[in-house]
């Protein structure tokens, strides 16, 4: 697949770039602050190599879920604004996407600055399912750059115009961190080095199914916390009281139990819970304890597991050398609630070879519980398009590279 030297020389070039930026923000619209940076920083240096070799750089990327609406609370400007003070270089920000604004704004680029466009979804062909819409759309993109370079790996898994069509319109190119978190995904799927371990959480087992369903043939251990994991101990026949619960997948989870059982794959489940009676409003407990997790009272919610568990998870990790990790274990906002995603993200930096963090929530979390990034071996950008990979679907932002 061509990287950025396949397009030649760059001076002088206007290069499309797209990026995830897709960051969790607060505050008012007209003030808003960025919690978490993690995806800007991880674009950053494909950008800045590419306004290094000279380029003319025009960045394009999503916020949210705008629904084809200008939404000023999902603009992209504060993005563009850290951005800048990442590559210590100035990045301008045209409110358009592909009208006569973003245009001049083009033109007036020089060699080696950068320019961010407004939020792509304001414009409702970005995610069309018409083929036609969204091509010609994405005409209209292509028709401001030279060439594409392909670097939002969270989004790789969605068909969408400065995803997918723009590619077939633009000599185009893979960026770096694309390449690194295939790369990474690569050595998951086809040559994990064992034992490997699979820790999965987060709030549904319905998000989960695709990728439990082919892990339970690739991995050795397979640990099971966060919101989802009541459903299966639901699945064995225990109350869980009012924590979250997924009656339509009892079956699937009691399958994918027997199927474990048969196929000597190691799954584990909290045999401690921390509960709490209801779930923390305004971010605070209001009178969290531990029970056994087979012993959930009627009127208490399953919110973290609980300590023994968290050591034991941390044992089971203990000899991995190789560990993928999507989806807290718990509330992890809460501090009564994070002490089981902290005990995994503390066992996962003392891995003997690969550990990723699974993008989405279980990178968030690292960095707010303050892991440094470099303790593990991979934090990914990417949460459903990491799933995605590791459920063999097949990633229409990477195929389309390929062709
Ligand atoms: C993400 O947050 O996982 C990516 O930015 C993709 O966003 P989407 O799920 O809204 O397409």
């Amino acid at each position: 697949m061509s990287d950025i030297a396949s397009l030649g020389e760059l001076s002088g070039k206007r290069v499309l770039v797209r990026s995830d930026l897709n960051v969790p923000l607060d505050g008012p619209a007209e003030a808003r602050v960025i919690t978490d940076d993690g995806r800007i920083r991880a674009s950053a240096p494909t950008i800045a190599a590419l306004a290094g070799a000279g380029a003319k750089v025009l960045v394009t990327a999503h916020l949210g879920r705008p629904r084809g609406a200008h939404d000023p609370a999902l603009s992209l400007a504060p993005v563009a604004a850290r951005l800048g003070e990442l590559i210590e270089a100035p990045v301008s920000f045209v409110p358009d996407t592909v009208g006569p604004q973003a245009q001049q704004a083009v033109a007036a680029l020089g060699d080696g600055e950068v320019l961010v466009l407004e939020n792509i979804r304001f414009n409702a062909a970005e995610t069309s399912k018409d083929d036609a819409e969204r091509g010609a759309f994405a005409t209209e993109l292509a028709s401001l750059a030279d060439a594409f370079v392909s670097d939002g790996f969270g989004v790789v898994h969605r068909k969408q115009a400065s995803v997918y069509d723009v590619a077939q319109r633009l000599p185009h190119a893979m960026g770096a961190l694309v390449a690194t978190e295939i790369e990474v995904l690569r050595r998951l799927t086809e040559t994990p080095e064992r034992p490997y371990v699979v820790v999965l959480g987060g709030s549904k087992v319905s998000d989960k199914l695709g990728v439990i369903e082919n892990l339970l043939a690739k991995a050795d251990r397979l640990l099971i916390g966060g919101g989802m994991v009541f459903t299966f101990l639901r699945a064995q026949g225990h109350e869980v009281g009012t924590s979250l619960l997924e009656a339509d997948q009892l079956d699937t989870c009691r399958d994918y139990l027997a199927r474990a059982a048969e196929t000597g794959v190691q799954i584990l489940l909290p045999t401690d819970v921390v509960v709490d009676t209801a779930f923390p409003g305004g971010g605070r407990a209001t009178s969290p304890s531990v029970v056994p997790a087979d012993q959930i009272p009627a009127d208490a919610m399953g919110l973290d597991i609980g300590p023994d568990s968290a050591k034991a998870f941390a044992e089971a990790l203990a000899d991995a050398r190789t560990v993928f990790w999507n989806g807290p274990m718990g509330v992890f906002e809460v501090d009564e609630f994070a002490g089981g995603t902290r005990a995994v993200a503390h066992a996962l930096t003392g891995i003997d070879g690969l550990s990723v963090v699974g993008g989405g929530d279980s990178a968030a979390a690292v960095r707010r519980l303050g892991f440094a990034e470099d303790a593990f071996g991979h934090i990914s950008t990417g949460g459903g398009a990491s799933l995605e990979y590791l459920e063999g679907k097949e990633l229409p932002g990477i195929a389309v590279l390929e062709s």
